[in-house]
């Protein structure tokens, strides 16, 4: 076999088969197939697609490249969840202790920050102490200790997505449906996820602008879960403003724990019960969705939501005073507030327009390896649909450095936009795929 024959064949729009693709795969990741041949191949795909049988066995060639980790001997089904990102987003950080809480395991690799997109390890690394870098062996020991493990891309799961998707990035080949849902999906399947639920976020602030491309992506990776004996179900999410009040590290990270608290926003709260649902229904804690919601609040009623977060923290190393307290988190040296500039109902907060301010004000990366300041970040008071009065607060801006505070301010009076008209809230989920 020859890559330069798999490429050719791709840009004929020809279909390849299972060995065709597990050739190139195991061939890149061991350095045998060059960067050229398989950018050519990437953008073959972007530009000519793959059926959903192509896209299955390149995402099992990509989670076979790496460790695959076996998870029986926990004797419990492992549930995983998967956001494609969004702005607010710190929901893994409420619902792996709520699940966890209600007796599933979850056991779960995250990401880091991506452009004005927040990443969940960026989050919990504001609490001091806290180890996202863990071995195999260390995840596994302490899913079974306790049942809940959040680590970064630590371990060597699907080193052929890594090396693909970065080679994507400065190809212009990352926006192909069946190369980002192989990418998001060889993951899962190589950590030992046997449910999935996936979070597909559609709007301003999300990878998907469109509600057909999300339905898209949504659809190929549910199939590829079927095709790869998983149970996957994807719900589409609006992301047209951001998830929560708190955008910045600390301050999500705050958010998150006080919904374990029961004190979370209204929209946070309610899309976390849903999400948690999903799993509880999936992992078969329980019959109904009904039942799931039932149980994931009873975890936040009683508290042993909490407790599982704080025994998650201790786990890896984290300041339990921070969490039992949360003003030790890093906080801001200053506060700027915003207030509304006309009276109106909130026709728009651009949730990409937030994220970016966020990460003006030093909370993201404009390039690898630059360093985040926990502490930074905007609160964001107002939602799609509300009626503010002139003068009313809509955002706080948390900055330490003056110098960048200003172009933030523009980005988030960019970000907002008034109606004299009432506007309708966007609905809290688009649909289900896959039930
Ligand atoms: N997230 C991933 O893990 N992969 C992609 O290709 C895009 C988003």
């Amino acid at each position: 076999m020859r890559a330069l024959d798999i490429i050719s064949k791709k840009r004929d729009k020809l279909e390849l088969s299972k060995d065709e693709i597990t050739f190139l795969i195991d061939g890149y990741t061991r350095d045998e197939i060059p960067d050229y041949q398989m950018a050519a191949w990437a953008m073959a795909v972007l530009l000519n697609g793959m059926t959903h049988e192509e896209t299955a066995h390149l995402t099992n060639a990509m989670a076979n490249s790496g460790d695959v980790l076996n998870l029986a001997e926990l004797n419990s089904i492992i549930v995983d969840k998967h956001s494609t990102g969004g702005v607010g987003d710190k929901t893994t950080l409420s619902i792996a202790p709520i699940v966890a809480a209600c007796g599933l395991a979850v056991g779960k690799m995250s990401g880091r920050g991506l452009g004005y997109s927040g990443g969940t390890i960026d989050k919990l690394e504001s609490i001091p102490g806290y180890q996202a870098e863990l071995s195999t062996k260390e995840f596994i020991s302490q899913l079974k200790d306790i049942g809940i493990v959040l680590a970064g891309q630590s371990l060597d799961l699907a080193p052929a997505d890594g090396k693909l998707y970065a080679l994507r990035d400065v190809t212009g080949t990352v926006p192909s449906i069946p190369l980002i849902a192989s990418s998001i999906m060889s993951k899962k399947i190589a950590a030992g996820a046997e449910a999935i639920v996936l979070d597909v976020k559609v709007g301003e602030g999300a990878f998907m602008k469109t509600f057909e491309d999300a339905r898209e992506l949504a659809k190929v990776m549910v199939n590829i879960g079927k095709l790869s004996n998983r149970r996957v179900i994807a719900l589409l999410s609006p992301m047209d403003q951001p998830l929560g009040m708190a955008v910045g590290n600390a301050l999500e990270l705050k958010e998150a724990v006080l919904t374990l608290r029961g004190k979370g926003p209204e929209d946070y709260h309610e899309h976390c019960l849903n999400i948690a649902s999903y799993m509880l229904l999936l992992g078969k804690k329980a019959n109904s969705l009904e039942e799931a919601r039932i149980m994931a609040q009873k975890s936040i009623n009683d508290g042993t939501a909490f407790e599982k977060f704080r025994q998650f923290v201790a786990a890896q190393g984290g300041d339990l005073a921070c969490i039992d307290n949360l003003d030790l988190l890093a906080k801001a040296e200053n506060i700027l507030e915003i207030t509304a500039e006309s009276s109106g109902y909130i026709a728009e907060v651009n949730a990409q327009d937030v994220g970016e301010a966020s990460v003006i004000l030093g909370g993201g990366r404009t390039k690898k390896g630059d360093l985040i300041d926990p502490a930074v970040g905007v609160m964001v008071y107002v939602k799609i649909g509300d009626y503010v009065e002139k003068g009313q607060k809509v955002f706080d801006v948390h900055y330490n450095k003056a110098e960048l505070v200003q172009n933030a301010i523009d980005k988030l009076k960019e970000s907002i936009k008034f109606s004299e008209q009432p506007v309708q809230p966007p609905p809290p989920n688009l649909g289900v795929i896959g039930m």
